[in-house]
């Protein structure tokens, strides 16, 4: 499989003036590229849901880019408006990812608790929410890692990835069946 392309949008007023050093992003990219895939778009921006919506939507509508991980902006303040951008912006949600994250999470801190993030596909772009601390941000990129590569597969119609998966779930049930 080709590497994954990703972009990274930090979310945040003070970061976007350069009044606070954007450390989310940069944490971001290091994990992503360690792992052998590639960042092709990185920028920030402010709490602004128009700003945020049309950044979404001319990254995920180029086709440049398989994911795009936002950081900041899931919180509970006034500002926080991420999640309204993107739910804007996204034909479909992926609960299943966004659940995930809080359950993880909250085996970390109940703080997670505060995090409003969703996630979700437009067209053929997965587009997911963290938080904005980057030791949030690499805890729920954590989580979520081991299941992209074949989330994007899924999301292009890869008619191969879906008949393994099938086939790896037949072999599961199959597996509990006979009480493996
Ligand atoms: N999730 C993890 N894994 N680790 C954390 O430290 N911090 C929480 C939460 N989720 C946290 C986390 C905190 S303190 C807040 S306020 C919310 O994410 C929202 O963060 P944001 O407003 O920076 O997006």
């Amino acid at each position: 499989m080709k590497p994954l392309r990703i972009a990274v949008l930090t979310i945040s007023d003070r970061s976007s003036r350069g009044e606070r050093e954007d450390r989310s992003g940069p944490a971001l990219v290091e994990r992503i590229t360690g792992l052998g895939w590639q960042v092709v778009d990185q920028q920030i921006v402010p709490d602004s849901i128009p700003t945020i919506q049309s950044t979404l939507v001319a990254w995920a509508d180029s086709d440049r880019c398989d994911i795009i991980f936002t950081t900041g902006g899931t919180g509970f303040t006034p500002r926080d408006v991420t999640p309204e951008a993107t739910l804007a912006v996204i034909d479909r949600q992926t609960p299943g990812l966004a659940e995930a994250m809080r359950a993880a999470s909250l085996q970390i801190t109940p703080h997670a608790m505060l995090s409003r993030a969703v996630a979700g596909i437009r067209k053929k772009t997965l587009i997911v929410n963290f938080p904005g601390s980057p030791k949030a941000a690499l805890e729920n990129l954590d989580t979520i890692l081991p299941v992209l590569p074949h989330a994007v597969e899924l999301i292009h119609g890869d008619a191969e990835a879906e008949s393994s998966h099938r086939k790896l779930h037949r072999s599961d049930q199959e597996e509990e069946h006979a009480g493996v």
